[in-house]
């Protein structure tokens, strides 16, 4: 896919298929104006006879145009003019897309930011246009042997602008955008993946692959001994009941001076969790092959960071493992010293997302970094406080919180932030250990967030339970490739 800015007009740029949009009560945008003029009024005469009356959303496509240098025209509804922002724009431009993918149109220019999109300039309009763009063209690796969804036939797509100074806005927009969608993807790809495909191993080759393509990308991958060696007995006891054997991966991403501290990503990438001994009810238990997607947000993460190379370094650290039941399987109320020396209980073996996250916090350390942000399908609890929209922050330091909050706003890939404390943390108590590893069901999201602190003393950390948003479940199963979106949004504006 090739995307390019142009600051032509709509009645003079020859494409396949221009887009452009009329507003509620049938006003048109000044680019439906200009190009209506160009072929005979067909818009205003679109708009006359009834046939769209300019609610966002709302699609129509004109062909067979005469004199004009487009091959086909898509008018959509942009609802009332003074509320069309930065939503409205982006579910505009998918119903395009949307009517573009069932025509054979190879290249297609967008003409709705040239009347203002209130919320979002050149750049982020450029952004929303390529993520646009990639959500209509991304396809399931399946592996269905017939019924194949056919390749897209759009390969080159624009975005017009009003301006020269827009224009570098906009080409920096979609450079941004290219390097999201990318790293979504990526992250996409693997979690979409069963889990008899994409196992701890896979993960290992993938990003020893991804490493390949990138000179200041590097990956190393810690088996079982050596995090055996290092003291990971937290880490160790979720995979004692599988056969796969267990990954530890490590990105390095130098951008900048090896001096300058780094940002440490930590993604729970459990390849499934079938809950272990406490194992979980049937219904469902598919989508648990999803229960790596925090990792492999670090992965698409560290895909967008090297294809930007961003001046700055960033370290994934990704510990891989399956949640298996069988007879070498971790037992309710075994204890297990995890990196940092502290005991745990584990009361409950499904509560295991917490138990490798805290060693790969605690091996973080060596980096000395300036934010360790983990990523994780943590807990149910989180989705049923906060649906499936926006993921859930913790952290220990609010304004760490509130960058990856206001990245979140920008990246339209929305957390929110929610609390931990003290009297959170008590409920973790064991009468045989320094803490277990539940602590029942109120709050859940948040006690799970307490454990985890328990392993920050002295950190700048956030932690995002991405439970809720990391995948679809229903008719349009699938991995969403969130937190990508903010994760990059951040680093992108980091300092
Ligand atoms: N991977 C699950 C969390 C999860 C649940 C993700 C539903 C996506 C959808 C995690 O390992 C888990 O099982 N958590 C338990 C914790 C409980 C035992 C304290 C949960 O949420 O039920
Ligand atoms: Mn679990
Ligand atoms: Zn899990």
């Amino acid at each position: 896919m090739e995307f390019f800015v142009s600051t032509a007009s709509a009645s003079r740029q020859r494409t396949d298929c221009a887009i452009v949009g009329v507003y509620d009560k049938g006003v048109l945008s000044a680019a439906a104006e200009d190009l209506d003029a160009r072929i005979g009024g067909r818009i205003a005469k679109l708009v006359k006879r009834g046939d769209l009356r300019g609610k966002t959303g709302d699609a129509v496509l004109l062909a067979d145009l005469s004199g004009a240098p487009v091959e086909r025209v898509i008018v959509l509804g942009l609802g009332n003019r003074s509320a069309f922002k930065r939503k409205q724009y982006r579910k505009a431009l998918a119903s395009a897309l949307a009517l573009l993918s069932k025509t054979g149109a190879r290249d297609a220019i967008s003409y709705l930011g040239l009347d203002e999109v209130a919320d979002a300039d050149a750049y982020t309009q450029a952004r929303v246009a390529v993520e646009a763009v990639a959500a209509s063209q991304y396809r399931i690796p399946d592996h269905k042997t017939s019924n194949k969804r056919p390749k897209p036939s759009l390969i080159r797509f624009g975005l017009a602008v009003a301006s020269r100074g827009d224009k570098g806005q906009a080409e920096r927009g979609l450079a941004h955008g290219e390097a999201i969608v990318s790293g979504m993807a990526f992250m996409r790809d693997l979690a979409n993946q069963p889990a008899n495909v994409c196992t701890p191993s896979y993960l290992a080759r993938a990003a020893k692959n991804l490493a390949k393509d990138h000179k200041k990308l590097n990956v190393r991958v810690l088996n079982e001994a050596e995090c055996k060696r290092l003291g990971m007995g937290s880490f160790l006891s979720v995979t004692n009941g599988s056969e796969e054997p267990a990954a530890f991966i490590v990105f390095e991403y130098y951008g900048a001076e090896r001096s300058q501290a780094p940002v440490v990503l930590v993604g729970k990438a459990v390849t499934f969790d079938t809950g272990g001994i406490s194992l979980k009810p049937p219904a469902a238990m598919d989508e648990m092959k999803f229960d790596m997607s925090g990792g492999a947000s670090v992965f698409g993460t560290m895909k967008a960071v090297a294809e930007l190379e961003l001046p700055i370094n960033v370290i994934g650290v990704v510990p891989a493992c399956e949640n298996m039941p069988s007879g070498r399987a971790t037992k309710p109320g075994d204890i297990v010293k995890s990196m940092s020396g502290q005991t745990i209980e584990v009361l409950n073996t499904d509560a295991e997302g917490r138990l490798i996250l805290c060693d790969a916090i605690t091996y973080s350390r060596r980096f000395k970094p300036e934010v360790v942000i983990d990523l994780a399908t943590l807990t149910g609890a989180c989705v049923i406080a906060l649906g499936n929209h926006l993921s859930g922050l913790f952290s220990n330091d609010d304004e760490l919180a509130a960058e990856l909050k206001a990245a979140g706003d920008r990246a339209d890939d929305r957390a929110w932030h929610m609390p931990i404390g003290e009297e959170y943390g008590e409920q973790l108590k064991s009468n045989f250990a320094d803490f277990a590893n539940v602590a029942g069901r109120e709050g859940g999201a948040i006690t799970a967030a307490c454990f985890l602190a328990k392993f920050t003393d002295g950190l700048r950390w956030a932690h995002l339970d991405i439970a809720g948003t990391a995948y679809q479940a229903g008719a349009n199963k699938g991995s969403t490739g969130r937190p990508v979106p903010l994760l990059v949004d951040y680093l992108i504006n980091k300092k």
